[in-house]
């Protein structure tokens, strides 16, 4: 996929905005990536990694990282970034919309990507990563909720607000190891309100 084939104005936003952080060297792990990074272990699937400091991260703690997102700008900075470090993450470009997972992984993360496709797709991904966890492996995802008031990232129409508890019902008999709930004020007297989960399927 080239910069001109991004797949949405959601993925215009980041990649803008990874291009900028890229030159100024701003590469501070997110709260959802620090939260969920010590969960992290063995194959691991990053989806919408961004910059990918949390797949470097993850490396440098003896995962083996596959990294995807649509971004063009995040793949050059990531694949660039693990070759200096000689770290095992492999960045791909990717339309991660309809992505299925070709294998079974110990850990598959996707934090802040799911809210950007319409709620039947955010959806059916949800469901996918919970398909594509091993046994005793977890899934760690994090998405926008209702109440969020922001809409300055989305594709109009083309987004999903998830319910507060989605994520723990699409994780139903699953043990939850960390589940929680940010609201964090946006541009304009608006708000982002957000769920964090990490859930490990038995084995
Ligand atoms: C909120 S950012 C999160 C990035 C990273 N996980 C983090 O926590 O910093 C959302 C990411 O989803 C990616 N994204 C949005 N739509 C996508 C799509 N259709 N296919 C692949 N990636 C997409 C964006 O490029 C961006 O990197």
């Amino acid at each position: 996929m080239m910069p001109a084939d991004l797949p949405n104005r959601s993925v215009e936003f980041f990649d803008t905005q990874f291009r900028r952080q890229a030159a100024a060297g701003e590469y501070a792990l997110n709260p959802f990536e620090q939260a969920v990074l010590p969960f992290l272990s063995g194959e691991t699937l990053d989806l919408g990694c961004g910059l990918g400091n949390l797949s470097l991260a993850a490396a440098a703690r003896g995962c083996m990282v596959l990294a995807l997102d649509a971004s063009a700008a995040a793949v050059e900075s990531l694949a660039g970034r693990a070759a200096a470090g000689v770290l095992p993450v492999q960045a791909r470009q990717a339309d991660l919309r309809n992505y299925a997972p070709s294998q079974e992984y110990d850990s598959v993360v996707a934090i802040g990507l799911a809210m950007f496709f319409a709620c039947p797709d955010a959806h059916a991904m949800i469901a996918r990563i919970r398909a594509a966890v091993r046994p005793g492996g977890v899934a760690a995802v994090n998405v926008l909720i209702e109440g969020t008031t922001f809409m300055g990232m989305f594709t109009p129409g083309d987004y999903c607000l998830f319910g507060e508890h989605s994520l723990e019902e699409a994780f139903a008999g699953w043990a939850v190891e960390y589940l929680k709930f940010d609201a964090f004020p946006a541009p304009g007297d608006t708000v982002k309100r957000f769920c964090t989960m990490v859930a490990r399927r038995s084995r």
